[in-house]
């Protein structure tokens, strides 16, 4: 990994952005298929946790009249699976590792259609969960002297350099508020693909679920040092510069960034919620209640479930569900509540 990034510092004149250097470093980590997911693994997401998340989002799914679903970045396949069992109709995961491509083909069999690359037109429903956190960002600082790129140059191992901001990155710098000294991402890959997906959505809905913000909560003046945050062994910290490959990095996510880019492309913004206010509208209580209270060994570890999805101090506030649609007429019950889509 060190060797592939200081060849490409060198092959660019001595400096990469950021951004590339996160997208080497992501591919390698998801290029492998053994250790990211789950209680023994770097981190844990909302479909890891049981199945509660997976049967109460079916809900807002049948919602929909579209009977084919396209998953983008499927992890361990555990959303997958539960989805399967409560949707009928076609399954499709476009995945963008082999390892982990690898591990879901043999989770899900051939219930499941694997895809090379977007199709170039779908109707139907597309789920994106924690995917978008993963997309590499531009790093920015703002000082006194103007706006500047950080990168990455070479000498032994990766080190950090910054240099004055150019093109794209400065012009979506120059157009955001902040007190200098400040720091920050702006996620250009995420607006791309965001981009790409609407314009390829012919008809149906995207659910986009992660952790992060409207903007002018993403930039707020006392955010002062962005949202970068790297995952190893359920441990978080903010240098992203050691052991390349082994460990997650992640940032937060502009939602308003990935609304506006959706409606350039036309479609509508169906609703913004806290994935808490999100799941109580999609009946996460009703799901709950199927569940045998009488045996405390079954019915603890699903309340448990259902704290940490639901709970503000832990993935209830900070997590989203943005939802985005062409041709989507009825009002999406997940939203019907505390719909926040005037803050994006
Ligand atoms: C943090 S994991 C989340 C996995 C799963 N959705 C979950 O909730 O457990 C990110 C996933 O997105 C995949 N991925 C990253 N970039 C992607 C892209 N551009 N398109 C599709 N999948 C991508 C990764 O390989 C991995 O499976």
């Amino acid at each position: 990994m060190l060797e592939r990034i200081r060849a490409e510092v060198a092959a660019a004149g001595g400096w990469i952005p950021f951004a590339r250097y996160m997208e080497l470093a992501l591919q390698a980590y998801y290029g492998r298929s053994d250790r990211q997911f789950g209680a023994r693994g770097d981190f844990v997401t909302a479909p890891e946790l049981g199945s509660l998340f997976g049967r109460t989002l079916a809900n807002q799914i049948k919602q929909v009249p579209f009977r084919k679903v396209l998953e983008l970045g499927a992890g361990s396949g555990a959303l997958a699976e539960t989805l399967l069992k409560e949707l009928d109709g076609e399954y499709w995961i476009l995945e963008t590792s082999a390892a982990l491509r690898a591990r879901q083909a043999a989770r899900l069999g051939n219930r499941v259609k694997f895809l090379d690359a977007l199709p170039a037109a779908f109707r139907g429903v597309v789920i994106a969960n924690e995917v978008v956190d993963a997309l590499p960002v531009h790093l920015v600082r703002w000082q006194d002297g103007g706006v500047y790129e950080r990168g990455i140059a070479f000498s032994d191992k990766p080190v950090w350099q910054d240099r004055p901001a150019r093109g794209a990155v400065l012009a979506e710098a120059a157009a955001i508020e902040v007190p200098v000294p400040y720091e920050s991402e702006i996620g250009l890959a995420a607006r791309a693909w965001m981009r790409t997906l609407a314009e390829r959505l012919e008809e149906g809905a995207i659910f986009v679920i992660d952790y992060g913000f409207s903007r002018a909560e993403y930039y707020h003046p006392q955010r002062a040092m962005g949202t970068l945050m790297c995952h190893t062994r359920h441990r978080a910290h903010g240098d992203p510069l050691v052991q390349p490959g082994e460990q997650d990095i992640t940032a937060h996510v502009d939602f308003s960034a990935l609304a506006a880019a959706a409606r350039e492309a036309g479609l509508d913004v169906l609703g913004y919620a806290t994935q808490a206010q999100f799941l109580v509208n999609c009946g996460i209580t009703d799901v709950l209640a199927q569940a045998n209270v009488e045996n405390a060994l079954h019915y603890a570890p699903i309340a448990a479930e259902a704290q940490r999805l639901l709970s503000p101090a832990e993935m209830g506030e900070l997590f989203k569900v943005l939802a985005l649609g062409r041709g989507v007429k009825q009002p999406l019950a997940g939203f019907s509540h505390g719909d926040r889509s005037h803050t994006l």
